[in-house]
This record gives C-alpha cells, sequence and structure tokens, in this order.
C-alpha cells in the first residue's frame, strides 16, 4: 500500500510504499478515508510529544493516530491508536477490535476529523462548569481550535467572549466582544488582562501570555475577586511559564487540564453535540483537503491560519 513514511525523527515523512498491516488477533484492518494532520502529529513525529516514544517507538514508522476510515463491514467510523508502526496516514492501517465509534450518517468524513478539536472548547463546560451568562477569554483564538472555541463559548451561553492572538485583522473575524492582541507589551497586556477579565479561560498558548495572564489576576487591594478557573490546552507559546506565588495565593485561580472530567461518557456526551452543531450549521471551520500522495508538501505547510489539513488517501 502506499503511506507517509516517516524515517527520521524531526523528518518529513515521505510518500512511499509500506508493507500491508495483517490484523492479528482482536485486530481490525482500516480503510482509511481522511485524516487530520494537527500540532500534536508534528510533536510525535519529532518526538518531542510525551507519548510519542508510545506512539512511534521505532522508524521507519507511519504517523497520525486516529482518523476516518471504513471497517472491513463497510461501516464508517472514527478510529484511533493504531498499532505501531502503523499511523493513519496510510491507504490502510490496524487497529485494536472496539478501538471506533460510528461516525454519524451524513457528515462528511474530512469534517468528522476536524470536530474533535471542538471538544478542546466544551471543556470549558466539562473541566472548568461554565455556566451560562459567564464570561469566557480564548486564549489563542486564531487556531483551528481556538475559533471552534469562540462558537462553542457562544454555544453554550456564554456572556462576555474575549479572543486573544498576534494579529488584529485575524482578531476582528472571529466574533468576540472584546479581543485583546498578546504582542503588547507586557505592561500593556497585563492591563488588558485586568480589564477584560473573565470567569473562565481557555488557554491554547501557556507560555509568556498567559503568564502575564495569571500576573494580572493578582488583585490591586484585599478585596479577593470570584477566583478565575483556567484550562489548559495547548502550549504552542511555550512549555513553561513562572508562576509567583502571590498570582495563585491572592487571586484564587484554579487552573484545571483539559483531560478533567474526560472519560468514556463525557467524551461521547461531547461529541455528539459538536456534531450536532456542526450539522446544524452553528459550528464552522476551514479546512483544507490533499491527497496522500502530497504529503511531503502538505506537512511543512505554515500558510494554514485557522485551517486545518486533512489528508484523504
Ligand atoms: N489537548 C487536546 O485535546 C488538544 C486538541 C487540539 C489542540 N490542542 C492544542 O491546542 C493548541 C492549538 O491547536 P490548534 O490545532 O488550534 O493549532 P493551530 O490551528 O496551528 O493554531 C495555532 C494557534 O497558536 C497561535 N500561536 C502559534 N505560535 C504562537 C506563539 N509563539 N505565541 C502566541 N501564539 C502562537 C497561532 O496564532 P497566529 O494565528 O497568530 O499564528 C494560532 O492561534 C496546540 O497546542 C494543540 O496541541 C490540544
Amino acid at each position: 500500500m502506499k503511506a507517509a513514511v516517516l524515517h527520521e525523527r524531526d523528518g518529513v515523512p515521505r510518500y512511499e510504499d509500506f508493507p500491508d498491516p495483517v490484523a492479528g488477533e482482536g485486530e481490525v484492518v482500516v480503510e482509511v478515508v481522511a485524516v487530520a494532520v494537527e500540532n500534536v502529529d508534528r510533536a510525535v513525529a519529532a518526538g518531542t510529544h510525551f507519548a510519542g516514544r508510545a506512539m512511534m517507538p521505532e522508524l521507519p514508522a507511519i504517523p497520525c493516530f486516529d482518523g476516518i476510515g471504513t471497517l472491513p463491514d463497510g461501516r464508517l467510523v472514527g478510529f484511533g491508536n493504531p498499532r505501531p508502526p502503523y499511523g493513519a496516514l496510510a491507504e490502510r492501517t490496524v487497529v485494536a477490535e472496539g478501538a471506533y465509534a460510528p461516525i454519524p450518517e451524513g457528515l462528511d468524513p474530512a469534517a468528522a476529523t476536524v470536530l474533535p478539536s471542538a471538544i478542546t472548547g466544551m471543556s470549558m463546560k466539562i473541566a472548568a462548569g461554565l455556566a451560562p451568562g459567564e464570561s469566557v477569554l480564548i486564549q489563542g483564538a486564531t487556531g483551528v481550535a481556538g475559533r471552534l472555541a469562540v462558537q462553542v463559548a457562544r454555544l453554550l451561553g456564554a456572556g462576555k467572549v474575549v479572543a486573544t492572538g498576534r494579529d488584529d485583522e485575524q482578531l476582528r473575524g472571529l466574533g468576540a466582544d472584546e479581543v485583546i492582541n498578546t504582542t503588547l507589551s507586557d505592561e500593556d497586556l497585563l492591563q488588558a488582562f485586568k480589564a477584560a477579565r473573565t470567569d473562565v479561560v481557555v488557554d491554547f498558548l501557556w507560555g509568556r501570555p498567559t503568564e502575564i495572564l495569571l500576573r494580572a489576576m493578582v488583585p490591586d487591594t484585599f478585596a479577593f475577586p470570584k477566583p478565575l478557573r483556567l484550562v489548559q490546552i495547548g502550549e504552542v507559546a511555550g512549555a513553561d511559564l513562572r508562576l509567583p506565588a502571590e498570582s495563585l495565593r491572592t487571586s484564587g485561580v484554579e487552573i484545571y487540564g483539559a483531560a478533567k472530567g474526560l472519560g468514556p461518557e463525557t467524551m461521547g456526551a461531547a461529541y455528539g453535540q459538536v456534531v450536532e452543531w456542526a450539522q446544524a450549521g452553528k459550528l464552522t471551520f476551514g479546512l483544507e483537503r490533499v491527497p496522500l500522495r502530497d504529503i511531503e508538501a502538505a506537512w511543512q505547510r505554515t500558510d494554514l491560519r485557522g485551517t486545518r489539513l486533512v489528508v484523504e488517501p
């Protein structure tokens, strides 16, 4: 079969022949229909993701660990965790029996690959308990997951929605009530965060912008405000930040991981909800379809701002 094959860590996968997967006991071969290529896939391929070694213990291997495909009985499913060295970026892959869920009828497989990114936005409710009318700040709102999170906030009945990013033009198109450009000077950004204070933050950035945001939560007086609930999802602006003790002590900030509250049941319900919104046209997103044979160039693209790269073998 044809596959995108990675030969070296941090290299670029090449479109080549690779031995067909053979299902072992308790496994099934899936014909791949569509695969979204995300930052996490590049981090796994580069060996910088915490689960990277488990997902890709040896090279050569095929990147990407989930996608949409058809089972031998013709059912269209979303599958996950192929057995290494097999990954999703191939004509066929192999997964454990049951490591898949049905894709609802009428849903475009390419669109179905993007919807899990909307589940990150659902963490504002699942992890942080967002109540209707509460305000939300999306930290890093111009990416695919960020744009979806702005829409999810609205659909969950949030009051004020604040979007942050690095480009004024991109920010203006997001439909948020307020925007903050994180390229402001440290002091100006601090003041902007103080002025825009919200109940919940959905954080795709970490690093400098979120460090300043957490500092902005320190009150100016002993009148302690309602605690901010921050959900940590991504780290595109930095893997670490400095958290001064007074920031935590005085602001009462609560920090959750995006995985908080996620299990098969909440995940299933969240997926069902985002599918329903997408099918009703309430959740929109950009996707760029490319054939598998173009993977080498597609993998290296940096122009797809806010648009998901979807490979269709
Ligand atoms: N945990 C999960 O389940 C899950 C699921 C999906 C995504 N994520 C994570 O969420 C993050 C966003 O994912 P995505 O798919 O939406 O990515 P994406 O579409 O590539 O968007 C990246 C976003 O990060 C911003 N950005 C990049 N480098 C930055 C920097 N140095 N400083 C500030 N902003 C920067 C971009 O802003 P510009 O528009 O200005 O370039 C853009 O808004 C990633 O860390 C991803 O791994 C996690």
